[in-house]
């Protein structure tokens, strides 16, 4: 059976894609740019050029599929009914859907759509974290506004739960809110950060409009950057709270914001300075 990827050379999707293929499923990867994510990802993998934001274009890429994995991002709110449609249509039995923060007309279309869905609400990513990564190299420095804990999660473990709701029976209409195993604070993860990379990191305070403009020059809307920061702000219980689900459906521990660091490390090392 073929299971189609949406966000593929995405935070997650590749995650996904890389599990699903360790699992011994066929696999249809979708990209816009199939070019720069060749060799991207497992052999075997089926590149297919496109974007699940166009559903009228997507050709034959639903063609023999029978499980679909949703990524919900921008521009597909509006169109992502249409994708539901034209994948039930072409015979998918399976979805899960990775949420945008909200139960919306994608995420709503899924649940009406009368085919077996799981959907995915994970708490914060713990690759948010590379949003550090530059400040961290060139100058030792995070510039953040808050410091309250998230119960951030490994994106390899949102990975794990989708597979297993796409592969595995018992997931059918679950709503899995997924965290790590443990909720820290922006100077704890500065703290693992700084012990991996051997280098003292410092938390320098910004304010609240500062984070916002931050996001703003990165492209984000002002609207959805009011809503970040509004989110970091003033965490809810759910965000701080750490959850079992990704044990209890995968049967390992959820990873560990160390892991990830350990992973990552090199992203976050100062330039090598060259002399001569
Ligand atoms: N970051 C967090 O902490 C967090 C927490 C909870 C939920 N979420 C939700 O998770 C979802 C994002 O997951 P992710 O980070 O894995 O995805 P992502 O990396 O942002 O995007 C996945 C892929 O989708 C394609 N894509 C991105 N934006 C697009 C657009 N505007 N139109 C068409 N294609 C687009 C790109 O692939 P190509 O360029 O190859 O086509 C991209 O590599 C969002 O809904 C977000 O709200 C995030």
């Amino acid at each position: 059976m073929t299971t189609l990827v949406t966000g593929a050379t995405g935070n997650t999707g590749r995650h996904v894609v890389a599990e699903l293929v360790r699992r011994g499923e066929r696999v249809r990867a979708l990209t816009r740019n199939p070019a720069a994510a060749a060799g991207r990802f497992p052999a075997g993998v089926e590149l297919v050029a496109g974007t699940h934001t166009v559903p009228e274009r997507l050709g034959d890429a639903l063609d023999g599929v029978s499980r679909l994995h949703v990524t919900v991002t921008a521009g597909l709110a509006e169109v992502g009914p249409e994708l539901v449609r034209r994948a039930v249509h072409a015979g998918v039995g399976r979805i899960t859907v990775l949420w945008g923060g909200e139960v919306g007309p994608v995420e709503q279309a899924v649940a009406d759509s009368g085919v077996r869905w799981t959907r995915l609400e994970p708490q914060e990513f713990m690759s948010n974290t590379l949003t550090w990564s530059e400040s961290i190299r060139t100058e030792g420095i995070v510039r953040e506004p808050y410091d309250f804990p998230s119960a951030l999660v490994h994106e390899a473990d949102i990975a794990a739960v989708a597979a297993a709701a796409l592969l595995d029976d018992g997931h059918d209409g679950r709503v899995y809110h997924l965290t790590g195993p443990e909720s820290l604070t922006p100077r704890e993860r500065i703290a693992i950060l700084s012990r991996a990379i051997g280098r003292e990191i410092a938390f320098v305070p910004i304010t609240h409009e500062q984070a916002v403009e931050r996001l703003v020059a990165t492209g984000v809307s002002r609207a959805d950057a009011e809503f970040v920061v509004g989110w970091y702000a003033e965490p809810d219980e759910t965000s701080t709270t750490v959850v079992d689900t990704v044990a209890q459906v995968t049967g390992r521990p959820a990873r560990t914001f160390a892991q990830w660091v350990t992973e990552h490390a090199e992203r976050f090392q100062a330039p090598r300075v060259t002399t001569g």
